[in-house]
């Protein structure tokens, strides 16, 4: 078992995969503003391991692996864990990918994506698809753990059309995964809906009555720390993974800053920037960033206004000189 997942005394705090979001940059930027202690391990967004796999393929899809020397070196410092997620169909390239990712990469750990519910993948059979194709599944977790020294984890919901977690999770614990997060939707329920946590909650006692030690994170509609940690206590899960309650706190993992001043917000939004553009070059697009704009442009009078206008803002020289001539008191 590998102890990030798990901490001696409290709960683990992660942040979780997002696609489009979750690079590099944005790790970066939310270890900054996080407290020591309220954060401990995150995710990449999922990178297909066929796309991985592929000559050509590749040098994009690699671009959701790539971690800045910054942010490795803030990492360190701040003893956080960074997990490489993937997604995929055939075990043997799942294998050859983990292999590879393992010898390229600084990673922490390697899991498996068993939960996207994107129609995509699902019709290919990939991801949540693979809660209905157990020996599939159980090809995969093994590929993956014969490929590298890394702790193999996979994250999940709770079933297809309705909860399966009686079935999916006693399955998945004998594949022995290094921990098993589970978001409490199903496939179907998309992100519509709460989670339902009394399924997290089964799936820590179906571990515990399968007298596991594989750690069980809980993941869906965790609103703060406080909120984390009182579901924590409820369900019993080793660990809270924190999904879109970054977008309405981007200062989530800080607890005590709780009104975060109009100029500290932009300072922030203006690092955010400078990181973007430094690190992706053009590689991405400009228009990514407005997602995050939207969320340290709040909380402050004249916010929306500023939101307003930033959200017809084409390039980063204009973002620039839009705040240099802001006045904010
Ligand atoms: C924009 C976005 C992108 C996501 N991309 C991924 C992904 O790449 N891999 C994954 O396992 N889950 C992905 N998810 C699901 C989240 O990791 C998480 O399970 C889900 O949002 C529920 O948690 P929350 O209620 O805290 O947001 C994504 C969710 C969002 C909103």
């Amino acid at each position: 078992m590998a102890d990030f997942w798990t901490k001696n005394s409290g709960t683990v705090f992660s942040l979780a995969p997002m696609e489009d979001v979750t690079d590099t940059v944005f790790r970066e930027v939310v270890m900054s503003m996080a407290s020591p202690g309220n954060l401990h391990l995150m995710m990449t967004e999922f990178a297909s391991v066929e796309g991985l796999n592929h000559p050509v393929g590749r040098k994009r899809v690699a671009e959701r692996l790539v971690i800045n020397e910054s942010e490795r070196q803030l990492r360190k410092e701040l003893g956080i864990k960074l997990v490489a997620q993937i997604w995929g169909l055939n075990p043997e390239i799942y294998h050859n990918v983990s292999k590879w990712i393992t010898e390229e990469y600084d990673f922490d750990g390697i899991d498996i994506n068993m939960g996207c519910p994107v129609k995509k993948v699902v019709k290919m059979g990939a991801c949540s698809a693979l809660i209905n194709d157990p020996v599939r599944a159980g090809e995969i977790i093994q590929a993956v753990k014969s490929a590298t020294h890394l702790p193999v984890s996979v994250k999940t919901r709770t079933g297809i059309s309705r909860h399966e977690t009686e079935r999916w999770i006693p399955f998945l614990l004998e594949q022995k995964p290094a921990a098993i997060t589970l978001h409490g939707r199903t496939q179907k329920m998309q992100s519509e809906g709460l989670a339902d946590w009394q399924q997290i909650s089964l799936a820590v006692r179906l571990r515990d009555e399968a007298q596991s030690d594989i750690p069980v994170h809980g993941n869906g509609d965790v609103l703060s720390v406080d909120d984390g940690l009182a579901k924590a206590r409820e369900t019993g899960v080793d660990g809270i993974m924190v999904g879109r309650g970054i977008f309405h706190n981007p200062w989530f993992f800080h607890p005590e800053r709780v009104h975060v001043p109009a100029r500290e917000r932009i300072d922030q939004l203006l690092f955010h920037t400078r990181l973007f553009e430094q690190t992706w070059q053009g590689k991405k697009n400009f228009n990514i960033l407005k997602r995050f704009y939207k969320i340290y442009l709040n909380g402050f009078p004249g916010a929306a206004h500023i939101r307003a206008d930033v959200m017809e803002i084409k390039s980063y020289e204009d973002v620039y000189r839009y705040f240099e001539n802001l006045s904010i008191d």
